[in-house]
């Protein structure tokens, strides 16, 4: 079937396609079953938040910085309702979770954008337990602040831990949505990063034809370090800075299971426990078999479970961002002592370092062996100093369908013809990286390199497949797998 996935005529939307809301979605949800129902409530405000010793306006959930954790248990039925205080649209995406495909948040695909001051009744069911978060997926909203956990905890936890511990990890990208280009060039020039951070809240152009000047400025001095003196001046751990980072208190010899969220918009972290060795156990939500690490690396939008015993003393957990050498960090308490600094650099950071691609599935959510049905080639192009970025030289059109059907095996190979690494996000599913390794809904393909994923087709929908590299996505590294 190779090959039957070039994209539809762009201006219409192709028919043949089952559509978000229709029966075959309707049934799918119907044999998930019916769990008791948690009611949550979740506004999209502008607010001031606190950043180390300045304050801010930006776009949040609720008006906090991490959005509030949700927490579900599998088999419940999540119900948000959600209401927009922005001044703009925006929509609520519930990323990894395989959910039925009207609730997906993706404007003009699964559902028509919540417009300013209006709500909108999120409401399916939970099926995999699993790390997962939460984000507009209108232009580049979610880097203004816009995100948050959600946790879906399993009914039968096989892990044994004493505690818990949610790490989000954030790039402060100062004046890149929405702010006059020249303002931020000036910016830029004149290196004073922080009062682009009133920026942020300017009015957004969330055009979806194609990069904006915005996006082209912005991003050919500020990314990839090829124009090259440009940091950004902020990394942030549960939404806090490194010199007024958070505390987590444990005792000597507990357990703590530490789930790791990288909701960046822009970068890759590296992360370590100073001190510890890590056990990894789940990636994007699914179980591995456990590997122990000093380090590890999350692409944008990549999440990882590890498991620590906690030493007696006080440790940093510290994120570097990858070629910025800049750290993010928060603290761990079990005994007395002083809090390391804001630039201690743990030397597990340059330890033993764990990526996906080292990791095994665990046998209970390996995909049983099977003849592929139907292949997509995803050819991943673009260039920095265009800006460009597509797939198969396609920048995104709502009408463009990479066609599956249900009950096939499928796999999509991902060839980087780009200079730059990509993490590859498909919505609704877990694919399986090649061969036996770990499930996941996010995949970082390095420049040069071509990636082979595997999933089965078995929940029918419209599903958004693309970069998150928000700016990358933005500016048309996306696409939709459509089933017929
Ligand atoms: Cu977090 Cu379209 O994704
Ligand atoms: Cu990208």
């Amino acid at each position: 079937a190779d090959g039957k996935g070039a994209p539809a005529a762009s201006g219409e939307v192709p028919p043949g396609y089952v559509t978000p809301g229709g029966p075959q979605v309707r049934d799918t949800e119907k044999h998930r079953g019916n769990g008791p129902v948690r009611q949550f409530s979740l506004v999209a405000t502008p607010a001031d938040i606190q950043l180390g010793d300045r304050s801010v306006r930006t776009w949040t959930y609720d008006g906090t910085l991490t959005g509030p954790e949700l927490r579900v248990t599998a088999g419940d039925v999540l119900s948000v309702d959600f209401a927009n205080q922005l001044p703009h649209p925006t929509t609520v995406h519930w990323h990894g979770l395989a959910l039925r495909n009207d609730m997906d948040g993706v404007p003009g695909i699964t559902q028509d954008a919540v417009a300013s001051g209006e709500s909108f009744a999120y409401r399916y069911m939970t099926v995999r337990p699993g790390t997962y978060w939460y984000h507009p997926h209108v232009g580049v909203q979610q880097d203004r602040g816009l995100y948050g956990p959600l946790i879906v905890d399993d009914p039968r936890e096989p892990l044994a831990y004493d505690k818990e511990w949610v790490v989000v990890l954030d790039d402060w990208v100062d004046g890149i949505d929405g702010s006059d280009p020249d303002a931020i060039l000036d910016e830029l020039n004149h290196g004073e990063p922080h009062s682009g951070h009133e920026m942020r809240a300017a009015a957004p152009k969330e055009s979806k034809k194609g990069p904006s000047r915005i996006l082209e400025h912005a991003h050919s001095d500020l990314l990839g370090g090829m124009a090259g003196n440009v940091d950004y001046p902020l990394h942030l751990i549960n939404g806090r800075t490194p010199d007024d980072p958070q505390t987590f208190t444990a005792s000597p010899g507990d357990r703590i299971r530490i789930r790791i969220i990288n909701a960046g918009g822009d970068t890759a972290y590296r992360v370590a426990l100073g001190g510890h060795t890590m056990t990894v156990t789940h990636t994007d939500g699914h179980p591995v078999a456990h590997a122990d690490t000093d380090a590890l690396v999350l692409g944008m939008s990549e999440r990882y479970d590890v498991l620590v015993t906690a030493k007696d003393g006080v440790f940093p957990f510290t994120a570097l961002a990858e070629g910025k050498n800049h750290l993010a960090q928060a603290v761990l308490r079990t005994g007395g002592g002083a809090a390391p600094g804001p630039g201690t650099r743990p030397r597990e950071l340059d330890g033993k370092l764990l990526t996906a691609f080292d990791l095994d599935s665990a046998e209970s959510v390996r995909l049983p062996e099977r003849e592929v049905d139907r292949r997509h080639q995803l050819v991943l192009t673009g260039s920095m100093r265009r800006f460009d970025w597509a797939i198969n030289h396609a920048p995104f059109k709502p009408s463009q369908r990479y066609a599956v059907r249900e009950g096939e095996r499928v796999e999509l190979v991902f060839r980087n013809h780009t200079g730059m690494w990509h993490p590859m996000h498909l919505h609704g599913h877990a694919f399986e990286l090649a061969y036996g390794g770990a499930r996941k809904d996010t995949v970082i393909v390095r420049p040069g390199h071509t990636i082979r994923v595997h999933l089965d087709a078995d929940n029918p929908g419209l599903w958004m497949l693309h970069c998150h590299n928000v700016y990358h996505s933005e500016s048309g590294m996306m696409t939709v797998l459509g089933y017929r």
